[in-house]
């Protein structure tokens, strides 16, 4: 039997650099056979980096490729769909990054393809995987399902001058969470009402069929020292939290453990420290670590900003580009998992767990009501007007 799918990648800018390439070239089941970008320099790195077979500027060539079974496509949103759906045309089982489109009407261009093509297609939302959350599901499964959540994604956009533009937050991050609360809680959302202090300062409140309520608390403003992402989660009778994928806590579950803890995200350009730490110490670890970085951050900043050149400056910059890795991308967000999963999928054909066509139309959906909701001020029926 065949142990290893072999894929093909297109787009090794930021996220294929940080995440696609490690978790590609490190996946128990998966041969990395072409890697494809616009960029000769970002070929040349993925070649040098991973040893990468092969490289192309021409998507149409590893599409044409019958060796490659599945293909990741981890380009800008804008042309997720159309590649998709070369992608799917071409036989291929298709991996996209998030959001699959940017719109509805986009998403359903996709779903007679897939149907009609009789291959895979997932969708980047990786939290699924996450170990700390695939726990968590187990512990809201066992306990009379999800009554009450509240979700908090924030981030530090305006500190690196990073805004999309308001209502661009909700399409580029929160509709992660509108398919992980959706996973979680196993039914749909009926209602959305969204409010905000200032752009990118968003609380949305959802409803939920089973009776769930959720909350999910979008910043665009904190700083790097605080923990990106935190989940609590009230059940029929006792809860759970977890603190950015390394620690999940629990009260009144009597089956489970009151405190799990979860190792960091591998990568090979940068020490293990956090990934051991996160093991051992959970969030004590992850806001030790947070506070280091921001504290090094801050003070190579005004390093530069003298314009000074000094040992000091050259170990911090060491530091922050090189031996730590992006504090957003310590904590296991299940990236190795999800591609693992989908290549067991094509190799298998086992039930997958991703998100597919109908989730991500559904999370395109809910991100265009939010934006609905919050421009008039009221609560939005979901599929209404
Ligand atoms: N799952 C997550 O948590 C997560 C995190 C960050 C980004 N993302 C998503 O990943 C996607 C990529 O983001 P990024 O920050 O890496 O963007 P990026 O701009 O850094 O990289 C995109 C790359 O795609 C290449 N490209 C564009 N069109 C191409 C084509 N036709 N053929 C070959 N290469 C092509 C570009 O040259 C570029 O290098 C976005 O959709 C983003 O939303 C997901």
């Amino acid at each position: 039997m065949n142990q290893r799918a072999t894929f093909g990648l297109i787009g090794a800018g930021g996220i294929s650099q940080s995440q696609h390439l490690p978790s590609l070239t490190q996946a128990r089941n998966v041969y990395l056979k072409t890697v494809c970008d616009l960029k000769a320099d970002l070929l040349a790195l993925a070649q040098r980096d991973y040893g990468i077979p092969q490289v192309t500027q021409n998507h149409k060539e590893l599409l044409a490729d019958p060796e490659i079974q599945g293909v990741v496509i981890a380009t800008r949103a804008d042309s997720h769909v159309s590649l998709a759906i070369e992608a799917l045309q071409a036989g291929k089982h298709v991996y996209v990054e998030k959001p699959l489109g940017e719109t509805v009407e986009e998403c359903h261009r996709v779903l007679p393809v897939q149907k009609k093509s009789g291959r895979i297609l997932a969708v980047g939302h990786n939290r699924r995987l996450a170990p700390a959350y695939q726990l968590l599901r187990k512990a809201i499964l066992a306990h009379g399902g999800a009554k009450n959540i509240h979700y908090r994604i924030s981030d530090n956009y305006y500190v690196w001058g990073k805004s999309y533009g308001p209502g661009q937050r909700i399409l580029h991050e929160v509709c992660h969470i509108f398919d992980l609360l959706r996973y979680l809680v196993g039914s749909e959302v009926t209602s959305v009402h969204c409010v905000d202090s200032r752009p990118d300062d968003d609380l949305i409140t959802l409803k939920f069929e089973s009776g769930c309520v959720a909350s999910i608390m979008s910043s665009g403003y904190v700083t790097q020292d605080m923990p990106k992402e935190s989940i609590d989660v009230v059940m029929e009778l006792g809860a759970a939290t977890v603190v950015d994928f390394v620690e999940l806590r629990t009260f009144g579950l009597d089956d489970f453990e009151p405190v799990y803890r979860f190792a960091g995200r591998w990568h090979p350009q940068h020490d293990m420290m956090h990934r051991y730490l996160f093991e051992k110490e959970g969030a004590t670890a992850l806001m030790d670590l947070r506070r280091i970085f921001y504290e090094k951050k801050r003070r190579l900043e005004a390093l530069e900003q003298s314009g000074q050149q000094s040992p000091e400056r050259r170990e911090l910059e060491q530091y922050v580009r090189t031996q730590a890795p992006n504090p957003s991308y310590m904590e296991n967000k299940g990236w190795l998992e999800a591609i693992e999963h989908f290549a067991d999928c094509i190799l298998d054909g086992g039930p997958c767990q991703l998100a597919g066509v109908e989730d991500s139309t559904k999370a395109a959906m809910l991100v265009q009501t939010a934006i609905r909701s919050r421009s008039s001020g009221q609560v939005v029926e979901v599929g209404i007007g």
